[in-house]
This record gives C-alpha cells, structure tokens and sequence, in this order.
C-alpha cells in the first residue's frame, strides 16, 4: 500500500540525459500505484526502430517530428500519470505547450553536468546527441534556462537512489 495520497495529479519528468528520469518514473510510478509511460520506450514500440537509429538515419529535425507526435500520442492515448521524457522533450516548445494543455505538472531533475556524463558513459543506451563530451556540455548548458522553466525542480546528487528521489518527489507533491 502507498502512503502517499494519490491526488490524481499528473506528472512529467525532464532534465538532461544520464539524470536518471526513467528510474525515477519506475519508483514514482510504483510509490503512486499508478501508470507511467516512458516517452523513449513508446517511441521505439511506434515506430518499431531505435531512436538512435531514427536520429543517425533521419537526422535530429525529422526525429523531433516524430518526438512531438508520439507526445501528443501518449497524452491523448494513455491515462498516464508519470511520463518520464527524453532530455530534449521538454527545450521543444510545441512540446512544452502541449504538455501544459493536457495539465501535467512538471518535474526538472537537476545535476551537474559531470554527474549525467558519467552516468552517459557507463549506461548501455546509445545516445547520438552524447557521444562527445564538449557536444553534450555545450547542449547541457544551452538547456538549463529550458529546464528552469518546469513547475518544480530537485536537485539529484551522486548518492541519492533513483527511489529516494521517487520519494522525495512524492512527498512533497503528494502530501
Ligand atoms: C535526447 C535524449 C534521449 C533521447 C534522444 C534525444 C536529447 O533520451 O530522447 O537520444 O535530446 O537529450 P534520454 O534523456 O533518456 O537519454
């Protein structure tokens, strides 16, 4: 049983690659009880490639199509209560406006560049947009302003769980 009360509010994970937002949606999702979608993962079962594949082979513009799209999908498609997105989601701002449309609220999960990338090089995802560390910095620091735009904002350090920020999260949005 979840001690949290689950007011129904819907929630929407960004924040730069490697934070860790698909683990904490895991946690979130499951202290909450309720559905969460990973924007990544429904991407791939619609479009039956890897984004990595879409993205070397397409390019980023005609990737971020397909983002937007999928977006709108799973907002009007799914009950999703915990969406966790991809780090460029959220800097998009059709998807910024449809996200507030549909009424989630939004969660920025913040670390320091060094904590992500490090997180990049040991994760087995293949990431296009990641894979030379002065690309990635320059990207980090073009989006922060982007990111300091969501509802709410924790800061994640390198020795906090994935479930102990599911529950600081959960804690103070659903107490
Ligand atoms: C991207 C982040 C990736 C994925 C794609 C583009 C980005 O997701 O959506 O490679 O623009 O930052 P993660 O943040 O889960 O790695």
């Amino acid at each position: 049983m979840s001690s949290f009360i689950n007011n129904g509010k819907r929630i929407v994970l960004t924040g730069f690659m490697g934070v860790g937002k698909s683990s904490v949606a895991r946690h979130l999702s499951m202290l909450l009880g309720c559905e969460r979608v990973d924007l990544d993962s429904f991407i791939e079962e619609q479009e039956r490639r890897k984004i990595h594949e879409i993205i070397d082979k397409d390019g980023i513009d005609a990737y971020r199509e397909i983002e937007n799209r999928n977006l709108d999908r799973v907002l009007a498609e799914t009950k999703t209560q915990v969406l966790s997105l991809g780090g460029g989601t959220w800097t998009v701002d059709e998807n910024r406006k449809l996200l507030k449309q549909h009424d989630l609220t939004s969660v920025w999960l913040e670390s320091t560049f060094q904590h992500c990338w490090h997180n990049i090089r040991s994760s087995k995802k293949e990431r296009p947009l990641a894979r030379n560390k002065t690309a990635a910095r320059k990207l980090f620091d073009e989006r922060q302003k982007l990111y300091a735009l969501a509802d709410w904002h924790f800061i994640i350090k390198p020795e906090f769980t994935s479930f102990d920020v599911a529950k600081q999260i959960a804690e103070e949005i659903f107490s």
